[in-house]
């Protein structure tokens, strides 16, 4: 069971529980579930309109999640992700803090969505 908390300044922060069993459901899709208002346009990995900012608000630390090439394009083009966030999470398997929510699957852990 994963807590992801979103957070925007212009909305009340909204805590919802998904089960993160299944490894297919992404954030914007659980965010549109819960009526979560976070921006978004092709839905596909493409435009790097839905960025999110992902904070580990659990006491084992973000968990590793894998980035697909397109999305490492994207948040390179949008200038959330750098040469040493991509070495970070491909050697070290320390994921980036910055992520698509339409590419982002989510864990079983407790993390902060800024968007
Ligand atoms: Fe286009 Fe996520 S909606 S990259």
């Amino acid at each position: 069971m994963a807590n992801i908390t979103f957070s925007n300044p212009s909305y009340r922060d909204k805590t919802v529980y998904a089960v993160a069993g299944s490894h297919t459901e992404t954030i914007l899709s659980i965010a549109r579930e819960y009526k979560v208002p976070i921006e978004f346009n092709c839905g596909d990995g493409e435009c790097g309109t839905c960025v999110i900012k992902v904070t580990s608000l659990d006491e084992k630390g973000r968990m590793s999640s894998f980035l697909t090439d397109k999305e490492k394009l994207v948040l390179k083009q949008v200038g959330k992700l750098t040469a040493e966030d991509i070495e970070k999470a491909g050697v070290s398997d320390i994921p980036p803090q910055w992520r698509l929510a339409c590419q982002f699957i989510v864990r079983d852990e407790d993390i902060l969505v800024e968007y």
